[in-house]
């Protein structure tokens, strides 16, 4: 596992609040009625003028600049050219590469009305994703992370955690080790040092976990058909608290002013 120094781990916030920042520009214009390839093009000519680069596109071969998840879509869904409506969840997925370090986040928004349920299953999500970065301190180990988020969304709620897709370090590499489940045992895995990054990334079922993908290879997506839900935190590990890179005050800000976006949960 690598550890940052303390000017890495700057030059990572800076990277992070750059994303930060890219989902904000979203935040304050998505609406029905948008496309996600217009999101697209709005987070890779945002980031142009901070001489950022869009971390994802050619990564593996994925062909865009940023995941757009809609509704039965876990993670990894293609931006395309249908107009998003009324009562559709989208998780927000961009990685940039800023002066060599990566931010990698995501953020699930609400397009109006949506069932009591989905509104649950966001507030609960991104609250497993704060209960996760709590345990983030030095000497707990990366399966009291896995623990606290499958704990609050699956024991808690019985809403399905996936398995197949995981949290990562992150660094001058878009993944790097150790891997971060969302479900495992208190106790186990990888001990954490201080200044170890994690991308921290609960996916989050409203109701059975098995997800497939798409014959595109990427687009991943509930095999129940029912919605999921996607948030993620870039971290920094400190010896109290853990320190996050990444800035949703200012995203919330921006969902809460859009009055497109439902915010009700809050
Ligand atoms: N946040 C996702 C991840 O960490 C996004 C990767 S999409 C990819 O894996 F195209 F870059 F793979
Ligand atoms: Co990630």
């Amino acid at each position: 596992m690598i550890h940052k120094t303390g000017a890495e781990v700057a030059l990572m916030k800076e990277a992070a609040t750059l994303v930060s920042k890219t989902l904000t520009e979203v935040a304050k214009v998505i609406k029905p009625g948008m496309t996600t390839l217009q999101v697209d093009a709005l987070c890779a000519e945002f980031v142009k003028d901070y001489k950022a680069i869009p971390s994802f596109l050619n990564y593996r071969g994925y062909p865009h600049n940023i995941c757009a998840s809609v509704n039965d879509v876990v993670v990894h869904g293609f931006p395309n050219n249908e107009a998003l409506k009324e009562g559709d969840i989208v998780s927000i997925d961009m990685g940039v590469i800023l002066n060599g370090w990566h931010g990698d986040h995501a953020y699930t928004f609400m397009l109006g009305e949506v069932s009591d349920e989905i509104l649950q299953l966001v507030r609960v999500t991104k609250e497993s994703l704060y209960k996760g970065i709590e345990k983030a301190i030095v000497n707990n180990r990366v399966g009291d992370i896995s623990f606290a988020i499958q704990d609050h969304t699956e024991r808690k709620y019985g809403f399905g955690v996936v398995r197949e897709l995981v949290g990562h370090g992150l660094g001058r590499s878009l993944h790097e080790d150790p891997q971060v489940p969302n479900y495992g045992k208190r106790g186990t895995g990888p001990k954490m040092k201080e200044n170890l990054v994690l991308a921290i990334e609960p996916m989050i079922n409203l109701g059975s976990r098995e997800v497939y993908t798409d014959d595109d290879g990427w687009t991943v997506r509930t095999r129940d058909g029912k919605p999921s839900v996607h948030f993620e935190h870039d971290v920094c590990v400190k010896r109290n608290q853990a320190l996050i890179l990444s800035d949703y005050s200012i995203i919330e800000a921006a969902e809460k002013a859009n009055t497109n976006l439902n915010s009700s949960y809050y």
